[in-house]
């Protein structure tokens, strides 16, 4: 319980620290979100409830809840000096790479106006970082397909604007399909926080230097982009396109691939540093793509079917068994992404865009503490002293 935990300024200068956000049990195959199982929040919540209980460790009340909604989409236009910032990148820049770029810009916007010690100050910093992503997400999209940017709309919920300014045009309205917002707005609950994970803790040490949330996000975005981390649901598109076509000896092939120690390829979507078990969250994921598949008409998708068939071989494997490699988050993400039309570029954008909710949380949760800059210690392995020969080497 809250009691139980002790914020130990000392204890969060090493590499590990207390929090009281997230809860994982890698055996059990638990995600709890501030004492919530994923699953229900997952069924019966929104992104943006669920942002306002990581940030403030309670579910809102529906007043709340309306103040905060009100709040977030007030501010879900940008300042359109920002608009410039895009025309310095190719149209063909990687949109994570714009995304490093133009959410640390973000810094340049807000840094004098708040006071991070007031909690008033840091609920702004998140409200403005829920708002301005999504708005900015879509604009990488659609600066990259040399589209006219499309303003958010204050009428219309959160994860059915992010559609509207990605797939209106001034020409033509987005007419959402509900399945695919409710799928959507699915996607980013599940990807909202998973406790010390590599970009988290990226967040939490550059802000433990007191540098400004947009910033520590930035720095967030950029580890977040690997393919062992967040870019791994692009990378499980990428794999079953290498796959080809649906048969036993391209599946075996890869499965093959995956545990040879001398070729360095993973299977993609598989493993996770911490579940020993199947991630809780690849299980709801799993239900949602059968559902957006089937909605869209789509439930026979070719790289649905191989997707299927890798999960149960590898799954009936001694290499995977042995060493607890189950599918985690990112193994369907991708097949429901691609299905609303997302890119596979824009997918870890999109798994910015939730991570959002938990990074600021994070941050929140430490500037909102004592606690002392972060200093991981290091084993020293170099050469023993030693001294700079008489005649210098290059003489
Ligand atoms: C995310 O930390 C988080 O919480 C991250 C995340 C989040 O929400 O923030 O959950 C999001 O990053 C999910 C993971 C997405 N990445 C992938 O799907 C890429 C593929 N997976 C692997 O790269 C790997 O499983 C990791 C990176 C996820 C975990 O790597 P670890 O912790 O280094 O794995 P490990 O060392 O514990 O592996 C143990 C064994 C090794 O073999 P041996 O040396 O024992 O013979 O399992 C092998 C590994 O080689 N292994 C794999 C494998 N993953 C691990 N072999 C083949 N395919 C794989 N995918």
């Amino acid at each position: 319980t809250q009691g139980l935990l002790t914020y130990d300024p000392g204890f969060m200068s090493t590499a590990s620290c207390a929090s009281a956000i997230t809860y994982i049990d890698g055996t059990q195959g638990i995600l709890l979100y501030r004492g919530y199982p994923i699953d229900e929040l997952a069924q019966r919540s929104s992104f943006l409830e669920l942002s306002y209980l990581l940030f403030h460790g309670e579910l809102p009340t529906p007043s709340q809840y309306a103040e905060f909604m009100s709040k977030v989409q007030a501010e879900m236009l940008v300042h359109e000096q920002l608009v410039r910032f895009f025309t310095g990148f190719r149209r063909d820049a990687h949109p994570m790479a714009v995304m490093c770029g133009v959410i640390g810009g973000l810094s340049a916007f807000y840094h004098d106006m708040l006071d991070f010690a007031e909690s008033r100050d840091r609920e702004e910093a998140a409200v403005q970082l829920l708002a301005k992503m999504p708005t900015l997400a879509a604009m990488c999209y659609k600066y990259s397909i040399g589209q006219p940017f499309m303003y958010p709309r204050y009428e219309l919920g959160y994860t059915e604007n992010f559609l509207h300014m990605m797939f209106a045009t001034p020409c033509a309205p987005y007419v959402p399909n509900p399945v695919v917002v409710r799928a959507l707005d699915r996607i980013l609950m599940l990807h909202a926080d998973h406790e010390q994970n590599a970009s988290t803790s990226t967040v939490r040490l550059a802000g433990s230097t007191g540098a400004s949330p947009f910033a520590c996000v930035s720095a967030g975005i950029a580890a977040l982009w690997g393919s062992a981390h967040g870019g791994a649901n692009e990378a499980v598109l990428n794999m079953l396109d290498d796959i080809g076509e649906n048969s036993e000896e391209n599946i075996q092939r890869y499965i093959e691939r995956a545990k040879d120690k001398n070729d360095p390829f993973r299977l993609m979507g598989f493993g996770h540093r911490v579940y020993r078990n199947f991630d809780p969250r690849a299980k709801v994921m799993k239900e949602s793509c059968d559902e957006v598949l089937d909605a869209l008409g789509m439930a026979n998708d070719p790289k649905l079917q191989i997707a299927r068939r890798l999960e149960e071989v590898a799954l009936q494997d001694p290499y995977f068994i042995e060493r607890k490699l189950y599918p985690n988050v990112d193994f369907y993400s991708g097949l429901i992404l691609r299905a609303i039309g997302i890119p596979t570029n824009m997918f870890t954008v999109m798994f910015a865009l939730a991570r959002t909710a938990g990074w600021i949380s994070h941050w929140n949760e430490m500037a909102g503490h004592p606690h002392r800059i972060g200093r991981p210690r290091q084993l020293y392995v170099g050469p023993t002293e030693r001294h700079y020969p008489a005649h210098a080497p290059n003489d």
